[in-house]
């Protein structure tokens, strides 16, 4: 019965008798002559109802409201001229024409709005309790598009490079990722629950074992953590893993993926092959695994300055092993008390003892407000001056610290002050991609006071650092681990994996895991890896994350399109709800919130 979508009538259709259905964007009364812009998924097209045309459609018009839903016949016309005024639209691609309404259905009314959909709305509540109309907008209408478009681009890149999409499953137990499981109860083994996977890992590595070579998914995947703008309790992996591979295919695979989607999703030809770091430079440059560059403000070592320093924090901390960094947060002397306040609140949050600054105000250091210059000497001074090329106008901040302490107090600092400083304001199309490499295999938890496995339990080391794990030597292990990163933001992660039953077992014994619990969780690894498991590796890419910045959004939230909220909550279903009292019984399961409740 649809004749046209509401965005591609154009003077050629002149003179056309066609049928639009959608929904009523707006209307408008000019001297009772009522115009409509009509809507659907492609844009709008404004519609006419003349009373001397079409009496009972245009007396019917009358009647409309935002968001009915209507069936408007007519004539294509082109717009006319007004007073010697062109009525032309030039913003809309149907703007040189408009519909002479003949017919009109009324197909369903629609109730008053809770929220006008044209406005940008801050309360992100009340959008996710209406979602369906939220997603009635055309930026959102346009993120489920390019999602679309992105996903297929990934999809069909892997399927022509021999990759097949294998689906795992969701019920399924725990695989350690770092985060916490969700559970569900099962009704048939009382008392005994399946994880929600949080990636298919141990599956992607069985079915490497299964022979399946190139695997690939499209695969949802639930973490129980903390929310943030760029993490969603469930969130989509493009999932890849691949037999005997090595990482320079797999980060050739990836890059090639990347492109086909940033083609697909935005037109973008990005340049392959993208840079790489290691995990060691970029703490000791950026402070961070995942480092922003589109900006400088570079993490300066200071150590070998100040390690006979009067100033004991500084010299103190070199003493113990630790380093002096700093930052020179170019032109921002000015920073106001309350924003020094605010990054001292940022690092001492991240483990810091104080944030040391000077604003350098002046050219002679005398004159430069700081609670510490006092004590430099005049060597250490001129040293700082050279190493950070200090300038009048210049802020420098510093951490003395152990080095990754300190690199991280800093990392959060300087992104802080870029933020402060607006320095990304207009970089918006600047994409940076980069890899990471030679991640840490092991990092000692203090809290725990245990190894824990940096990437995943499954990460193979370096060949060279093999020997080392063998002997219990954890401190410093380099795992062949890799990163994608794209400006500050991490993509995606993966590795070569472990493929022999006695190194993964060394492995679980690093972690502190018995070799009774191994068998208990990790059996079925251990196992395959007995029949002749091919070397393999991969990589999951977070698809959420890179939409979200393909379409240039600040949240992965604005790309799903059925998000939770930051406290996990679907505030439209109204999940999670309380269990049915049969339900529960069913499960054996006895609700504490709920017996609280009743009493
Ligand atoms: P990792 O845990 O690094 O690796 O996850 C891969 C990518 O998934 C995205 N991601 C998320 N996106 C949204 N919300 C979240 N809560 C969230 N958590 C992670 C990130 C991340 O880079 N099995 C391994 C991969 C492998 O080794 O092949 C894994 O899951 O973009
Ligand atoms: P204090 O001598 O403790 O009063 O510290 C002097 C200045 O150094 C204050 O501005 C502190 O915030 C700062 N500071 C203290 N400890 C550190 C540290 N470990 N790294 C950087 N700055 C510090």
């Amino acid at each position: 019965m649809r004749t046209h979508h509401c965005n591609e009538l154009r003077p050629d259709n002149n003179g056309q008798t066609i049928t639009l259905i959608g929904w009523v964007n707006s209307a408008r009364d000019h001297g009772g002559v009522i115009f409509i812009d009509l809507r659907d998924r492609e844009g709008l097209t404004q519609c006419v109802f003349r009373p001397d045309e079409s009496a009972e459609s245009a007396k019917l018009s009358h009647s409309l409201r935002a968001e009915d839903v209507v069936q408007v016949t007519g004539s294509v016309e082109a717009r006319p001229e007004i007073d010697g005024k062109s009525t032309i639209n030039p913003d809309l691609p149907t703007g040189e024409i408009e519909v002479a309404a003949t017919d009109l259905v009324i197909i369903n009314k629609a109730e008053v709005l809770p929220f006008q959909l044209e406005k940008e709305l801050s309360n992100e509540d009340l959008r996710l309790r209406h979602r369906f109309l939220d997603l009635r907008r055309p930026r959102l209408t346009r993120n489920l598009r390019i999602r679309h478009l992105v996903t297929k681009a990934a999809r069909d890149y892997l399927d022509a490079r021999g990759y097949i999409e294998v689906e795992t499953p969701i019920l399924s137990k725990s695989t350690p990722e770092g985060a916490r499981d969700f559970l569900v109860p099962s009704r048939m083994h009382h008392g005994s629950f399946y994880a929600l996977p949080q990636a298919p890992q141990q599956y992607k590595q069985l079915l490497m074992v299964a022979g399946v070579e190139r695997y690939f998914q499209i695969a949802r995947c639930f973490r129980d953590e903390d929310l943030r703008a760029d993490r969603q309790p469930e969130f989509t992996q493009v999932d890849i893993e691949s037999s005997f591979t090595d990482p320079d295919q797999i980060i050739e695979l990836v890059e090639g993926c990347l492109a086909a989607m940033f083609e697909a999703g935005r037109g973008l030809n990005i340049s392959t092959p993208f840079e790489r770091m290691t995990w060691h430079d970029a703490m000791d440059r950026f402070g961070s695994d995942k480092p922003e560059r589109r900006f400088g403000m570079e993490i300066a070592d200071l150590s070998e300055l100040f390690a006979e320093s009067g100033f004991k924090v500084f010299s103190g901390a070199v003493a113990n092993g630790g380093v002096v960094k700093a930052i020179n947060a170019k032109g921002f002397s000015g920073i106001t008390t309350g924003q020094v306040d605010k990054l001292t609140e940022i690092a001492v949050n991240h483990g810091a003892r104080g944030l040391a600054y000077i604003q350098v105000r002046g050219e002679d250091p005398g004159t430069w407000r700081s609670p510490i210059t006092k004590f430099f000497s005049k060597e250490e001074l001129a040293g700082l001056k050279d190493e950070l090329e200090v300038e009048e106008g210049d802020l420098v901040l510093f951490a003395a610290d152990k080095w990754q302490a300190a690199c991280e107090i800093l990392g959060r600092i300087r992104l802080e002050c870029a933020s402060m400083q607006g320095l990304l304001e207009g970089k918006e199309n600047e994409f940076d991609f980069l890899w990471v490499t030679e991640f840490p295999l092991l990092a000692y938890d203090e809290e725990e006071g245990r190894w824990a496995a940096v990437h995943h339990p499954f990460t193979r080391p370096v060949d060279e650092d093999r020997t080392r794990l063998e002997s219990g030597e954890y401190e410093g292990l380099r795992a062949q681990a890799y990163d994608v990163v794209l400006n500050g933001h991490e993509l995606g992660g993966g590795s070569i994996r472990i493929h022999e039953a006695d190194m993964q077992a060394t492995m679980f014994k690093a972690l502190g895991i018995s070799e009774e619990k191994a068998r208990a969780e990790f059996g079925h690894i251990l196992d395959a890896f007995q029949f002749g498991a091919p070397p393999h590796g991969g990589l999951a890419l977070g698809l959420d994350r890179i939409v979200m910045l393909i379409a240039g959004e600040q949240s992965i939230r604005e790309v799903i399109a059925f998000p939770k909220n930051n406290k996990g909550a679907d505030l439209m279903t109204s999940s999670p709800a309380p269990a049915a009292p049969n339900q529960l019984r069913d499960l054996q399961i006895k609700s504490a919130a709920r017996e609280q409740k009743d009493q």
